[in-house]
Order: C-alpha cells, then structure tokens, then sequence
C-alpha cells in the first residue's frame, strides 16, 4: 500500500492566513451586520491601473485571432516582459542580468516554495525570525525539520534568527552552520528595511560560509530611504550567493492576477552529493520548464504595461495611496501610545501587543472593534507580543480602523 509523506503531519495547524480567515469568517457568520475591516493579510483592495486593464483587453482581443492567439508559452516567460523586467528592475540600476538567468512564474510564493527542491534533505535552513511561514512550512513539508516544539514554539533543526527590539530587529549571523538563508526585505512582517551596509554583511557571510541567500524582494517598490538597496545584486560578490524573487502582486495589484520572476545567476554554483559543482540556474531552469508551462500570455502582456512611462506613473500613484495609509496608521497609533515599528519602507506595521499575548489580541480586536490583524506568533516564536497591520486597505477603513483601536485599548 502507498505510504503518505509522514512530514506533513509535522506541521503546526493551517498556515496563518487560512487561520485568521477562519476566525474572521466564524465571527461574520456570528455578526452579520457587523462593520469588519480587514487589514490582517497583505491584500491589495485597488482595482487594477488603467494602463495594465488597456493591456489585458488588448490581450484578450489578440487571443481571439489568429495572428495574436498564444498557446503554450514560453516556460520562462515571454521576451516582451522580461526585455523591460532586465531593463528597468536591473540595468538602469546598475546591474547586469543575462536574459537566461531570469524565470518569469505566477507567484513568489510558488517560487519561495518550490526553490528548496534544489537542495539536498539535510540542508540546514535558517530563517528570521518572525517570518512569512510559508519558507517554513515548506521546509518542513519537504522533511528538513524535526517535530513542532511547544515550548520554543518553532520547530527543531530549523535555525531561528531571532529579531527582536533588542537587536533592532535586524537578524545576528547565525552561530552554528547553516546552508540556505531566507530573508525578506524590505521585511514581512516588520516592515523594516536592511541598509546596504547591513545587507552586505549577510552576502559577506554566505561568501565566506558557502550559504545561499533566498532573497525575497516582493515590497522592493515600497522603498522610500535612499540607502536601502533595490536589489540584493546591488551588493558586491552577490550574484555567487544569492538569488532574487520579485512579485507583481504589490507593484501592479497583481495579488488575484498572479505573476512573479525570481533571479539565478550563473555565477551561483554548489557541489551535489558526489562533489561534483552544479549550477543552480541550470536545475532552476530544468525544474520549471519540467514542472511548469508558462505564465499566461495575457497576464505577462498585463504585466507589461507597468514598465510603461504611464503605467509606471498609475502604479506608483497606487503605492502613495497604500504608504499614505501607513503613515496614518503609523502616526495615529504611536499618538495613541502604542510602540509601532515599520511602515517606511513596506506597508506593513508592526506593533506591540497590548496584553503580550498575540492570538489573544487579535480575538480581542475582533470581537470588540471588528478589526482584523494578523498576530505575531504566526509569524514565528519571535514574533509573540507583537501585532502586524496592513496598509492595503481603503483610506476610509484605514482611518476608522484606527480611530477604533486609538479609542478602544490601552
Ligand atoms: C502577507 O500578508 O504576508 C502576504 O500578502 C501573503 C502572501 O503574499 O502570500
């Protein structure tokens, strides 16, 4: 008889984000008449940009002719795209991409998830710590973790970093040896930034050790302080260790749309269980076109218009209206004395908990305020006694969302 994967069973509940909507949907179904507003998930609410809908219709039309009909595409995406993506997210900011080393997809949590199958079972992974859990669950799905323990409340063989007020919370190299390093900045959850000099020291460290950097750049867009890097690849020696993922969902509201590119270069070579030196672009290029066909010909052509002059002026306009709603959430909260980080350079807020128990905040909130987080814990054992807030909301919600928090708890 068939024996299932036993690591799925290691997991630790249902992944955050299907947890709180269950909570959010028990509590509607409770309420109905209930005013809920949502700022628990990082979910774009703005309708898609002109210029980018002008596109799609023009790729539907195309679709229903002969000469525009696409079928399969290319697996690593059309030229159209990823011409601009190598023009305008690399070379006009200094920085060479050859053409096969960029992977056009439909979403960089697909990518984040599926990287690890490149390595071996007895990679260590290293994360920070809180963190997007999907790097996590993955790695535990793929059996490079031990059980969930209760008490550190993360699971064994899985290297925490922790980031805490204490250190800033920027992430200390790690102590003991570890392979592959996620890390995400601008930073989900925290909202932070990591300055080029910090950056460097991670891309430093992984020349030395032979670590690989999974860098997830999906809130590159949100970056308004001149010495954060754009691009992991801005660092020097980066391209021997790292590789990039970027998302349209943020950039273009692209969350229901779906499409992503990730980054490997050349350059990035490790030896396989004989010894023998591998290019991971190579087996990135072997596992997508294997398991994969393509981003839809619509979607890319969609994607296309925001590397247009005005699609490029429609979609940053989109980004003010998100960033303005972190500033308001930011400076209403801290004026009603809550500890806020975040919210400069990503659209995320992270607060203290009152009380210090996350889950407990979050029932509380919506039970009483019917606001909707998302409760540190989730994110990572380091990540209890805090709260994270999303800027992707109406300015209207925004507002009343933290005029109810300003005026409920202390
Ligand atoms: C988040 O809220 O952390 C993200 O939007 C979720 C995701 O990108 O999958």
């Amino acid at each position: 008889m068939i024996t299932l994967n036993g690591d799925y069973k290691k997991l630790r509940g249902n992944f955050l984000f299907t947890e709180i909507a269950k909570r959010t949907n028990d509590f509607i179904a409770a309420h109905p008449d209930a005013d809920v507003i949502k700022i628990g998930i990082g979910d774009v609410v703005r309708p898609l940009v002109p210029a980018v809908i002008n596109a799609l219709h023009k790729a539907v039309d195309d679709m229903g002719t002969y000469e525009g009909f696409h079928g399969y595409g290319p697996e690593l995406g059309y030229s159209f795209l990823k011409d601009k993506i190598l023009l305008k997210d690399y070379k006009e900011r200094g920085i060479d991409i050859a053409y096969d080393e960029l992977f056009v997809s439909c979403g960089t949590k697909c990518d984040t998830s599926a990287i690890q199958e490149l390595f071996s079972k007895d990679t260590v992974i290293a994360v920070t710590d809180p963190v997007y859990p999907v790097y996590v669950a993955t790695n535990v799905m793929a059996g490079r973790s031990g059980a969930f323990d209760d008490v550190l409340q993360g699971y064994n063989g899985i290297v925490y970093l922790p980031c805490t007020e204490d250190n800033n919370f920027i992430p200390e190299l790690p102590k003991q040896k570890v392979d592959a390093i996620y890390l995400c900045y601008p930073n989900n959850p925290t909202g932070l930034a990591l300055k080029r000099d910090e950056l460097k020291v991670w891309v430093d460290y992984a020349r030395k050790t032979g670590a690989i950097i999974l860098y997830d750049n999906a809130y590159e867009v949100f970056i308004t302080e001149d010495d954060v890097p754009h691009s992991i690849y801005e660092i020097d020696g980066a391209k021997e260790v790292a590789i990039e993922f970027r998302s349209f969902s943020k950039i273009a509201g692209f969350t229901g749309t779906r499409l992503s590119y990730s980054v490997v270069p050349k350059e990035l070579k490790r030896i396989d269980e004989n010894g023998d030196m591998v290019s991971l672009n190579a087996m990135w290029t072997q596992r997508q076109t294997m398991k994969y066909n393509g981003a839809p010909y619509i979607i890319q052509r969609g994607a296309e218009a925001i590397y247009t002059d005005e699609g490029r002026a429609q979609v940053m306009s989109e980004i003010g209206y998100y960033m303005e709603n972190a500033r308001i959430m930011r400076e209403g909260l801290r004026e009603a004395g809550f500890t806020v980080y975040g919210g400069v350079d990503a659209p995320y807020i992270w607060l203290k908990a009152p009380g210090g128990d996350s889950w407990a905040f979050f029932d509380r909130l919506l039970n009483e305020y019917h606001v909707v987080g998302a409760p540190g814990v989730g994110f990572g054992p380091s990540g209890e006694g805090f709260f994270r807030l999303s800027a992707f909301n109406s300015r209207e919600n925004t507002l009343k969302a933290i005029d109810r928090i300003r005026k409920g708890i202390k």
